[in-house]
């Protein structure tokens, strides 16, 4: 009676304390917060350390005919908490999955990013755009060096040693008789050299002077022109001359010129065109002339085709030559040389 007594203390006990630790099971799976505390719900009641599993040591101090009763519970209790556990995981990881589709949403009609893209340097879009023109004129594009002889610069231009108008240009020398080329003319002379007429061709080019400010770099560009053939006229420099800075400047520019000095051609001009800021009632631009100066021009001279062994009895041409920067900035508006060298890419994204 007495061991039958102790028994039923025992049995109820354990019955207390399953009850006690399903309850605390299931609210451990209500309260838990996602997949990774609900395996620890697992580990801590299921596990093998676990307290399900601590209780059912006690099992052995069970009477033979209460222990599969007790057993019995034990499985249930299991089962139950194993079938509350699997519904709240399953419940947790589709949360998850629309936690995930929320936050890690993707808007597919969002534009993409634009990769940041260079400009040209307003420089090579001139020399483009001057070429251009002089290529549907029927120019080709011709080429010379950077430094250079005296005798293709000056000498086979017409500059005699000691002429005051190689003061015009001030020149870096090299040594006595290499220096940096101070305008684009001797590709002239190195064409003629290699050529026969006719001869129609565009140089551009980067050239050389000793000279610094607002409106002068010592390192600037031109382009050269230069059509030699049977016949050419004057008429025939101011028509293309004029088809050229209309197109360039637009088809009303103005154009006019007038009489002016290079050794290299004769008659010379030089060629302007209606200030394209105030178009010619005067401004600052043009010193209140409206007009601007934008390039140099004449027929050849027979000088110069004496040193490239041209006969000037048979052929004749003209020349000119012109300043990049200068029509840059007239055409962009840009008021300091220096902008153009100096290559802030804030100014140079503008183009
Ligand atoms: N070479 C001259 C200069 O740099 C520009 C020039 C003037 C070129 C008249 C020519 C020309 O071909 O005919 O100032």
């Amino acid at each position: 009676m007495k061991h039958s007594h102790s028994l039923f203390l025992k049995v109820t006990s354990m019955r207390e304390q399953l009850q006690r630790m399903r309850d605390a099971a299931l609210q451990s799976i209500e309260q838990a917060d996602g997949e990774s505390s609900l395996q620890d719900v697992r580990v801590r009641f299921l596990g093998r350390k676990g307290e399900l599993t601590g209780l059912m040591k006690g099992l052995g101090a069970l009477s033979p005919e209460e222990r599969p009763i007790v057993g019995q519970l034990v499985n249930t209790i299991k089962d139950e908490i194993e079938s509350c556990l699997e519904s709240a995981l399953t419940s947790a990881r589709e949360q998850e999955i629309n936690r995930r589709l929320q936050t890690e949403r993707i808007d597919v009609t969002l534009p993409g990013r634009r990769l940041p893209c260079g400009t040209r340097h307003p420089i090579t879009l001139v020399i483009e755009e001057v070429c251009d023109i002089f290529a549907g004129l029927g120019f080709s594009v011709a080429e010379g060096p950077e430094i250079e002889h005296d005798w293709y610069n000056f000498e086979a231009l017409n500059f005699p040693p000691e002429h005051p108008a190689r003061d015009m240009q001030d020149t870096f020398f090299v040594d006595n008789n290499l220096l940096l080329r101070t305008h684009t003319s001797p590709v002239q002379i190195r064409t003629m050299l290699k050529q026969k007429p006719p001869v129609r061709i565009i140089a551009p080019g980067t050239v050389y002077r000793c000279d610094s400010d607002a409106t002068h770099s010592p390192m600037f560009h031109q382009i050269e022109g230069l059509m030699v053939d049977k016949g050419v006229t004057f008429g025939d420099l101011k028509g293309m001359l004029t088809v050229f800075t209309n197109q360039l400047f637009g088809q009303k520019t103005g154009v006019r010129l007038r009489p002016s000095f290079f050794p290299f051609t004769e008659p010379s001009a030089e060629v302007d065109i209606a200030c394209v800021i105030c178009g010619g009632k005067g401004c600052r631009v043009c010193k209140q002339s409206g007009w601007l100066e934008i390039l140099g021009a004449g027929m050849v001279d027979p000088e110069v085709y004496r040193h490239v062994n041209y006969d000037a009895e048979e052929i004749s041409g003209f020349a000119f030559g012109m300043g990049i920067e200068r029509i840059a900035m007239l055409k962009y508006g840009i008021n300091d040389m220096r902008l153009l060298f100096e290559n802030d890419v804030r100014f140079l994204r503008q183009f």
